[in-house]
C-alpha cells in the first residue's frame, strides 16, 4: 500500500509540507530558539495515533532482531580504557549500559518510519528548525533511523552521539522511569570542555534538565554537543523509540568501534570511511 505523509504527521497542525504556511512559520521560529538556547526542543503529538500504532507494531514484530548490549561505556561510547590519561579523565569514566537497536538495515521495504525519514518535507522542516543548511540523512546503513529498545531495568548513560542532529521519536513509554536528561551545549567544535564533563560524570546536577515525553512527540536536538542519558527503564513496559539522524558531513558514518559496541557488527562502509572528524571532537 502506498503510504502518504499525511496519514503519518498531523499535517493540520504541523503542515510540514508547505514550509512557507505562517502556521509552520511560526513552530519553526519557536523551535529554532528552543534549539539556540537549550539544544533541544519538542514537537507535542508530531505523529498521528495510528500511525504510531503501526510503528509500534513494526518494530514488535521484529524485537528478535534487537542487539542488545551490555558493555559499560564512557560518555565518548567507547568500552576500552586509555590507560595513558590521568585516572580521573572523563574518557576514563565507565559506566553501565543496557540498551539495544533494531538496525536500520533490518527494517522492511514498507516501513513507516522509514518512508518517514526519507521524505524531503521531514528533512527540510528539521533543517529549518536547526536554522542549518544543507543538512543530511546519516549514510550509516545501521544507526540512521534505528529504533531504540529499552528493556525493564535499561539504562542508558551519560554520552555525546556520533551525528550532529538527533531526532527522538518516542513509541511507547515505560510505566516508570526512563527520562531524558540533558546538559545544553556542555561541548562545542574544538572545545571538549572535559572539566565540565567531569563534574556531570561526578554527579553534579546543576546543568542537567529533564524532558518528559509522551508517545507522539517528536524531539529535535544537538547530540553531538549536548551530552545525555536515559535513566534506568522501572517496570514491566519497555521503552521505545525511534532515532532518526541528520549529519552535517553526507559521507561520514560511524567508526568502527561504535558500530560494534551499540550496534553489533562492523561492515566495509564503516572500515573504508573511517577517518579524523573535522570538529576536533572526541568521536
Ligand atoms: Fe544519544
Amino acid at each position: 500500500m502506498k503510504k502518504n505523509l499525511d496519514k503519518i504527521v498531523d499535517l493540520e497542525k504541523y503542515p510540514i509540507h508547505d514550509l512557507q504556511s505562517p502556521k509552520i512559520k511560526k513552530i519553526i521560529e519557536k523551535c529554532k530558539s528552543e534549539l539556540k538556547n537549550d539544544s533541544c526542543s519538542v514537537i507535542p503529538n508530531f505523529i498521528l495515533p495510528n500511525s504510531l500504532e503501526v510503528m509500534r507494531k513494526e518494530l514488535e514484530q521484529q524485537l528478535d532482531e534487537v542487539y542488545m548490549s551490555k558493555e559499560s561505556i564512557n560518555a565518548y561510547l567507547y568500552a576500552k580504557d586509555d590507560l595513558s590519561l590521568p585516572k580521573d579523565h572523563p574518557k576514563r569514566i565507565f559506566m553501565n549500559r543496557y540498551n539495544g537497536y533494531l538496525n536500520s538495515d533490518c527494517f522492511a521495504e514498507d516501513s513507516e518510519m522509514k518512508f518517514l525519514y526519507e521524505t524531503e518535507e521531514l528533512l527540510k522542516f528539521v533543517s529549518a528548525c536547526l536554522g542549518i543548511s544543507p543538512i543530511y540523512r546519516w549514510a550509516d546503513p545501521l544507526a540512521c533511523h534505528a529504533y531504540n529498545v529499552m528493556e525493564p531495568d535499561g539504562i542508558l548513560p551519560w554520552h555525546f552521539d556520533s551525528c550532529e542532529f538527533t531526532l527522538s521519536l518516542m513509541i511507547q513509554k515505560p510505566e516508570r522511569g526512563g527520562i531524558f536528561e540533558y546538559c545544553p551545549n556542555i561541548r562545542e567544535p574544538g572545545n571538549e570542555r572535559f572539566d565540565e564533563v567531569r563534574k556531570v560524570l561526578d554527579g553534579d546536577r546543576s546543568k542537567v534538565k529533564q524532558l518528559e515525553l509522551k508517545p507522539g512527540d517528536l524531539q529535535i536536538f544537538k547530540g553531538r554537543f549536548t551530552m545525555h542519558r536515559v535513566t534506568k527503564i522501572i517496570g514491566k513496559t519497555s521503552r521505545y523509540m525511534c532515532i532518526p539522524a541528520y549529519v552535517l558531513d553526507p559521507w561520514r558514518v560511524n567508526t568502527p568501534e561504535h558500530s560494534k559496541a551499540i550496534y553489533g557488527k562492523v561492515l566495509p562502509i564503516h572500515i573504508e570511511r573511517n577517518k579524523a572528524r573535522s570538529d576536533g571532537l572526541t568521536d
